[in-house]
């Protein structure tokens, strides 16, 4: 039997607090005004004092089971995206696999940044056409706000936190997860970076002060980048997979940046109508952003059986990639 990755459930979790543009306005010198013409940002989730990726994913992944009437033992894999694991060890999917008990699953973190689900997406795909795995769930999970410096106004206005996830299962129906693209540029690592943290700079008493323990970002450079990067993204897996832009019925792009969404839909010539946003409500949540936006796309209603969706993504790294889904 030809083999095809399904996704065949989806579920998303994001912390109850909400932080407003008009709560930072109190934090650092900011305007609600700016941010929302800039960026497209009007609220963020973010996570309390005792709340970490591990317990967004471990929600997401029992919503996404649930939705897919699927056991979690039956899940032989779980792939989770995240730059803000719980710990240094173990991985944030090994504790993920204990909470829900997929007692049967093999289990790994990917570090591809806001890249990570649709990388997940493509390592997913892979393990099931070559016979290694038969259910996947393939999880992104950020707390983003606990490696923020509340104090930079370049960047703590843009980030969030939330988790979203997948299940992937085979079938020897055709369709499924139809292409994916994957690249990264490792030359460009400086442009987005937590510098201290690990073994080139562990966590000292100098990193707790002058700042380098946080996201430290370039935000220009990295736009260039993204709106460079993410249309080539999405270029090249409409030409791999031989779907034309007019056959896809929903674009969900990372949420990072509207412009950067705008600029993408349109090198695609993807109208506006067929794009999902929500950037408005959550922020930049990285490796969460498209499994969020995924799943409230399917559960209100925007994806129908047959429809052709299109994912993008770019993050730090720099790291790119797209994916196609048939569902
Ligand atoms: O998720 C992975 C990848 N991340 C991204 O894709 C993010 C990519 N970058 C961006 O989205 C944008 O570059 C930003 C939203 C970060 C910045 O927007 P921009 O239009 O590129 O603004 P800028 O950095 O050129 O800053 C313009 C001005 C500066 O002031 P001066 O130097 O012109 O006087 C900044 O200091 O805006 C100032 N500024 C702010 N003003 C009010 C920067 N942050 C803020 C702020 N509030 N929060």
């Amino acid at each position: 039997m030809k083999r095809f990755a399904h996704v065949i459930g989806t579920g998303a979790s994001v912390p109850a607090r909400v932080l407003t543009n008009s709560d930072l306005e109190k934090m650092v010198d900011t305007e609600d005004e700016w941010i929302v013409s800039r960026t497209g940002i009007k609220r963020r989730h973010i996570a309390s004092d005792n709340e970490a990726s591990s317990d967004m994913a471990t929600k997401a992944a029992l919503n996404a089971l649930e939705s897919a009437n699927v056991k979690a033992e039956q899940v032989d894999l779980i792939i989770l995206g995240t730059v803000t694991p719980d710990r240094p060890l173990p991985s944030t999917a090994c504790l993920v696999q204990n909470n829900i008990g997929a007692v049967n699953a093999a289990v790994m973190d990917i570090v591809a940044a806001c890249s990570g689900f649709v990388y997940g997406l493509a390592l997913a795909k892979a393990m099931i056409e070559s016979e290694q795995a038969d259910t996947i769930l393939v999880i992104g999970a950020e707390t983003l706000s606990k490696i923020v410096n509340w104090k930079d106004r370049n960047t703590c206005v843009l980030f969030g936190d939330g988790a979203g996830a997948a299940v992937v299962r085979v079938s020897g129906k055709p369709g499924g997860i139809l292409g994916t693209y994957m690249r990264s540029n490792g030359s460009l690592w400086n442009l987005l970076t937590v510098p201290a943290g690990g073994s080139r700079m562990p966590i000292d008493f100098n990193s707790m002060q002058n700042g380098a323990r946080y996201i430290q970002m370039a935000g220009p450079d990295v736009y260039k980048n993204a709106v460079m990067a993410m249309g080539e993204a999405a270029s090249e897996v409409l030409s791999r997979t031989g779907v034309s832009s007019k056959e896809i019925a929903l674009m969900i792009p990372h949420q990072a940046n509207i412009r950067i969404i705008e600029s993408t839909a349109n090198r695609i010539k993807i109208p506006p109508e067929k794009v999902y946003v929500n950037i408005h409500e959550y922020g930049n949540t990285s490796a969460a952003s498209i499994p969020i936006a995924l799943d409230e796309a399917m559960r209100g209603g925007r994806i129908k059986p047959g429809d052709k969706v299109l994912m993008v993504a770019f993050g730090g790294g720099f790291t790119w990639g797209s994916a196609i889904v048939e569902f």
